[in-house]
């Protein structure tokens, strides 16, 4: 089966590249490379031991898509294509819904055009907005506190629309956690341009020594040690679970929404003990005001993606510190 990665170059679709292309699919990577770099799809390539297609392209560019799903007979599309940053969202709107949600407003005019009615779409535990309850599962009701959490709110509710208007739509909107970590081979992980905005891959640079301090923001948070709580996901583990709603979306119809997480928080704190122990290395970092927006606690219910889609996290946060700093080392001696 051929399949389309928008925003295949970047950290999570690079990735999810690797694990289809490893279960013998073709791979046509879509990227604009506003935040990734084209060297990825030769580190993809000598993970999977041939060569792949990459296209060079935007997915506000309705017409290159029409010809890029004709040439190449895709049959699903992974959309990971997006803006990402919450603050950078609430500085430019525009940008974020321009992108996000007119960029899928284009890739499913054309996936309707040359009729592909199958697609994953990379969803965020970010819909949830502020929690109700803890862990989150798939009914707890949506809101968003940045125009990037609105984007993706917006872009699940027209694709449930285009589900219903036309029942031949397979669609999987997968709600991701906190991806974290780096590919087996430590030769992909995540390596943001510019400045990180997450959490671990700043605590590896800070590791490497690439920056002085991490700046933890808040420590009076309702939770044990006053930090903020996530769900720290392997990346290894989130692949395999879009191979599993590709496989999924094959025998099924109609709109569904999947968290992707493990259901175990940590702390911001024991993250950083947890990478200094791993690694050896120092993360000094120095408490700060709490980042606007941010909430106390978000951790997954995982219950739906295993009986839907039989797919369980089995990786520890010791394999996603170790993982990462691997590839920073893998990177550093890359750059030399
Ligand atoms: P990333 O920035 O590494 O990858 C996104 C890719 O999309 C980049 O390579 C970028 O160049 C590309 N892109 C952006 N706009 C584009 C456009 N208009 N046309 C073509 N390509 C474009 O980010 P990621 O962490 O790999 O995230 C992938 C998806 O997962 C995003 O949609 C993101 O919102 C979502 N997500 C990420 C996280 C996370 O913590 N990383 C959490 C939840 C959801
Ligand atoms: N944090 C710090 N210092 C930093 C960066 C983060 O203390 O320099 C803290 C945050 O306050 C939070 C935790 O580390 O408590 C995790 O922060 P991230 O920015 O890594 O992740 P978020 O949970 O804020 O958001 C991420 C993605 C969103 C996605 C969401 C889904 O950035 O795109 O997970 O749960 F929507």
């Amino acid at each position: 089966m051929s399949i389309l990665l928008t925003g295949g170059t970047g950290y999570i679709g690079s990735h999810v590249a690797v694990a289809v292309a490893q279960l013998g699919h073709e791979i046509v990577l879509y990227d604009n490379l506003s935040n990734s770099d084209e060297a990825v799809v030769t580190q993809i390539a000598q993970i999977i031991g041939r060569p792949l297609t990459f296209i060079r392209g935007d997915i506000r560019d309705t017409q290159l898509l029409q010809l890029t799903l004709r040439a190449h007979g895709v049959a699903v599309v992974v959309h990971l294509a997006g803006l990402k940053a919450v603050g950078e969202s609430l500085v430019s709107p525009l940008d974020y819904y321009g992108n996000n949600v007119q960029g899928t407003i284009s890739l499913m005019q054309a996936m309707k055009a040359e009729g592909v009615r199958k697609i994953v779409f990379s969803s965020s535990a970010t819909v949830y907005g502020q929690p109700k309850y803890l862990p989150l599962d798939e009914a707890h009701s949506l809101s968003a506190t940045s125009p990037y959490g609105r984007s993706k709110i917006h872009i699940e509710e027209l694709l449930r629309d285009v589900a219903v208007s036309d029942p031949s739509w397979s669609i999987a909107c997968l709600r991701y956690f906190n991806p974290a970590g780096a590919h087996d081979t430590f030769l992909m992980g995540d390596n943001p341009k510019g400045t990180p905005n997450n959490l671990m891959p700043f605590i590896a640079q800070v590791a490497m020594g690439k920056r002085a301090r991490l700046e933890v923001f808040g420590d009076d948070f309702e939770t044990e040690d006053g930090t903020g709580l996530r769900d720290y996901i392997h990346i290894m583990d989130l692949a395999e679970g879009h191979a599993a709603a590709l496989e999924f979306l094959g025998s099924s119809q109609g709109w569904h929404a999947i968290n992707l997480g493990t259901g175990q928080p940590y702390s911001v704190l024991q993250m950083i003990r947890s990478f200094e122990s791993v690694s050896g290395a120092a993360v000094p970092f120095e408490i700060s005001a709490r980042r606007p927006g941010d909430v106390a606690a978000c951790y997954a219910n995982a219950n739906k993606a295993k009986s839907v889609l039989g797919w369980a996290a089995k990786r520890n946060l010791r394999e996603i510190c170790e993982s990462t700093w691997r590839f920073q080392q893998t990177l550093a001696q890359r750059l030399k």
